[in-house]
């Protein structure tokens, strides 16, 4: 499988290249036949070219690569964002990605949080009209089809099943957003009458935000339309520790494509010091050795991530005095002695 790595802006640039090392080990070592290529995407090129995903990318990923794995997109000089929105929900959309998984790691376990990636606020459905480029009127539509509903509902159901897992919620907004929470509602009532195994139940997003922050413990699986699963995943990094610590894989379950990417952005306040976490970047490439059907190189990666992450190599917001290649040099230093151990010895 090719992988796309597109490290973007900020401490993209940072994290993804620290991380490679120990993708090129598993890969050899493991004989898992991965090969990557590094694209240029992100503020710089948009800057100097006005190209964000190059034409005809979507078409060449599809075809001739399994998977993306980015860092961050975002960059002081471009404020509205328009690359980002260009490349990065160019990808989600554009590769029909609409299983966004943010696993949220708390000491008692898991929740694997699914948000909806595609439609929503983020459909791209609205305008503004105003004078001399100040809006007096602006729109922005929350769109979602049934058909989106379904199969997204349906595959985390599916994913959550298999996971293992007891519970799901659905977030919603139904008092106050009534067409869409509806949908939701209905839809989510019905899939999961297909899944006895799972105890469903239903809470208004604001209520589960406070429960969530008070005692994230009762959840198992959260389902979130768009905006809700972003906002949510934020509080879930908090809670977690920090945002260098919340990772994610965006898939198309039909293609069976994935985008995996940390949660955080390019952190401008840290970019170029060298100091950014690279735990959550890492995690994301074992979501996608995890996806690319690879869980043996994805468990040992995670493994030896979250022990370094324990450890004095950590990065400073873990409390640790490492710096972003530092912690990842300790992470594929105990790869390779953990594999040397268990006799499959790196080869030449
Ligand atoms: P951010 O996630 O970049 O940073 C928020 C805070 O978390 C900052 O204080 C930052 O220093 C800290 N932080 C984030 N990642 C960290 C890491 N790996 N290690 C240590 N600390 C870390 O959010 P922001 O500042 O609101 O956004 C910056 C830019 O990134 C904006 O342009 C935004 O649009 C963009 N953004 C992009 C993505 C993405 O590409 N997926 C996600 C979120 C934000
Ligand atoms: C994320 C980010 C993006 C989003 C932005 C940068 C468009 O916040 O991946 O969480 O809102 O999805
Ligand atoms: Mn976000």
């Amino acid at each position: 499988m090719r992988i796309a790595v597109v490290p973007g802006d900020g401490i993209g640039k940072e994290v993804i290249p620290a991380t490679l090392p120990a993708l090129t080990l598993l890969n050899e070592a493991l004989g898992l036949g991965l090969s990557y290529e590094v694209f240029d995407w992100g503020a710089d090129r948009w800057l100097g070219t006005g190209v964000g995903l190059p034409p005809g990318a979507l078409d060449e990923l599809a075809r001739d690569y399994g998977a993306v794995f980015l860092g961050a997109l975002g960059d002081p000089r471009i404020p509205d964002m328009a690359h980002g929105r260009d490349i990065l929900l160019g990808l989600r959309r554009g590769l029909d990605l609409y299983v966004n998984h943010r696993p949220i790691e708390l000491k008692h376990g898991v929740i694997d949080l699914y948000r909806e990636n595609t439609q929503g606020l983020y459909a791209g459905v609205g305008g503004s009209v105003g004078r001399h480029g100040a809006a007096t009127v602006a729109i922005d539509e929350c769109v979602y089809t049934r058909e989106t509903v379904e199969k997204f509902v349906r595959s985390c159901l599916t994913r959550l099943r298999a996971a293992g897992r007891r519970k799901v919620t659905l977030v919603h907004k139904s008092n106050a957003v009534p067409h869409t929470g509806r949908l939701w509602q209905q839809v989510f009532r019905h899939e999961a009458e297909a899944f006895p195994e799972l105890e469903a139940s239903e809470e208004y997003v604001d209520s589960f935000c406070y429960h969530l922050v008070r005692d994230p413990k009762p959840y198992e699986g959260v389902l979130a339309p768009n905006l809700f699963g972003d906002i949510i995943s934020d509080i879930g990094a908090a809670l977690m520790g920090g945002l260098g610590l919340a990772s994610s894989a965006s898939i198309c379950p039909e293609t069976g494509f994935a985008l995996c990417e940390p949660v955080h952005g390019s952190a401008p306040d840290i970019a170029g010091k060298g100091t950014a976490n690279p735990y959550a970047a890492s995690m994301s490439l074992a979501l996608l050795l995890d996806h690319a059907g690879h869980e043996d190189a994805g468990r040992l990666l995670r493994t030896c991530t979250a022990d370094v992450a324990r450890g004095e190599a950590a990065t400073p917001d873990l409390g640790g005095t490492g710096t972003t290649r530092q912690f990842m040099a300790e992470v594929t230093a105990l790869i390779e002695r953990r594999l040397t151990t268990a006799g499959a010895a790196p080869r030449p």
